[in-house]
C-alpha cells in the first residue's frame, strides 16, 4: 500500500519566532508515530535549520520549496542540494507553479533539479498542473502528463518510484476553488498512467501523487478517499499548527 504524503508549503511566509511556535505546536500535537504517513513543513531556507532541529526524533520531516541543482558554484542567491542534506532536510518542492511563473523555471531545469535531489538523497516532490486556460480548452491531460515526461526523463525505474508528485491545478491555487475530488483523481490516474507508459507498472504503482489546490480540513478526507490520490500539498491551510494537525489526522484516517 502506498504510504500518504501531507506536504505544507510555508511558500514566503512567517517570522523565525511564528515558526518556532508552528513547531512547538505542531510536535505537542503530532501522533508520536504515524503509520504509513508522511508530514512534511516546507519553509523558507532561513528557518530550515531551526525547525530541522527542533524536529529531530519526530514523525515529521523538514522540506525547501527549491533548491538549485548544482552543489556549488556562483549562483548568487541560491541554495544548493548538499547544504540542504547537511542540515538535515529531507525533501524539496520542484517547479512549483509559483516557481515556474515568476523564476521561469523551466521543464529542463526541473528535470536538473529533481536528478540532483536524488544525486544528494534529497526526495523530490515535483510539481504539475494546467492553468484555466488549459483546463478550459481541454489540453489538462496531455499538458500534465507532458510535464510529468519531462520531469522524470532520465531517471531509474527505482528513482521514479521514489518521486511524489503533486497535481496542483493552478486555477485552484491559494483561489479558495478545489477541483472536485473527481476531476482531481481523473487526472491524478491519468499521471499514474504516464509514469507506467514511461517506466513500467511497478513504478507507476509506487509513485505518490498529491493533490494541491485550496485543500483544507474540511475537504481533504473527500480527496485522500480517491483511488489515486495518495496526498496533499497544501498552502494556505498548513500554515496553522491546528489545521496542519488536522491534515495529518484525516491522512492517518484514510
Ligand atoms: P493552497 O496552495 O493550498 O494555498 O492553494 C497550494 C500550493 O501552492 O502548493
Amino acid at each position: 500500500m502506498r504510504k500518504k504524503i501531507i506536504a505544507g508549503n510555508w511558500k514566503m511566509n512567517k517570522s523565525r519566532k511564528e515558526a518556532k511556535q508552528f513547531m512547538q505546536e505542531v510536535l505537542q500535537q503530532l501522533p508520536t508515530e504515524l503509520n504509513n504517513v508522511e508530514a512534511i513543513v516546507c519553509a523558507p531556507f532561513v528557518h530550515l535549520s531551526l525547525l530541522a532541529e527542533m524536529a529531530q526524533s519526530f514523525p515529521l520531516h523538514i522540506g525547501a520549496q527549491t533548491m538549485h541543482f548544482e552543489a556549488s558554484g556562483a549562483y548568487t542567491g541560491e541554495v544548493s542540494p548538499t547544504m540542504l542534506i547537511e542540515i538535515d532536510v529531507t525533501h524539496a518542492i520542484i517547479g512549483h507553479s509559483e516557481r515556474r511563473e515568476y523564476y521561469h523555471e523551466t521543464d529542463e531545469a526541473v528535470n536538473q533539479k529533481v536528478k540532483a535531489a536524488f544525486a544528494h538523497q534529497i526526495k523530490p516532490i515535483v510539481c504539475v498542473g494546467e492553468t484555466l486556460d488549459q483546463r478550459e480548452s481541454g489540453s489538462t491531460k496531455s499538458h500534465v502528463a507532458n510535464q510529468v515526461k519531462q520531469a522524470l526523463a532520465g531517471l531509474t525505474e527505482k528513482q521514479i518510484r521514489k518521486t511524489t508528485i503533486a497535481y496542483e491545478p493552478i486555477w485552484a491555487i491559494g483561489t479558495g476553488k478545489t477541483a472536485s475530488s473527481r476531476d482531481a483523481n481523473d487526472v491524478c490516474t491519468h499521471i499514474r498512467k504516464t509514469v507506467a507508459s514511461i517506466s513500467d507498472e511497478a513504478a507507476a504503482q509506487g509513485v505518490v501523487i498529491q493533490y494541491g489546490g485550496s485543500v483544507n480540513p474540511d475537504n481533504i478526507a473527500e480527496l485522500l478517499s480517491e483511488e489515486n490520490i495518495d496526498g496533499a500539498l497544501v498552502g494556505g491551510a498548513s500554515l496553522a499548527a491546528e489545521s496542519f494537525v488536522k491534515l495529518v489526522e484525516a491522512a492517518t484516517d484514510a
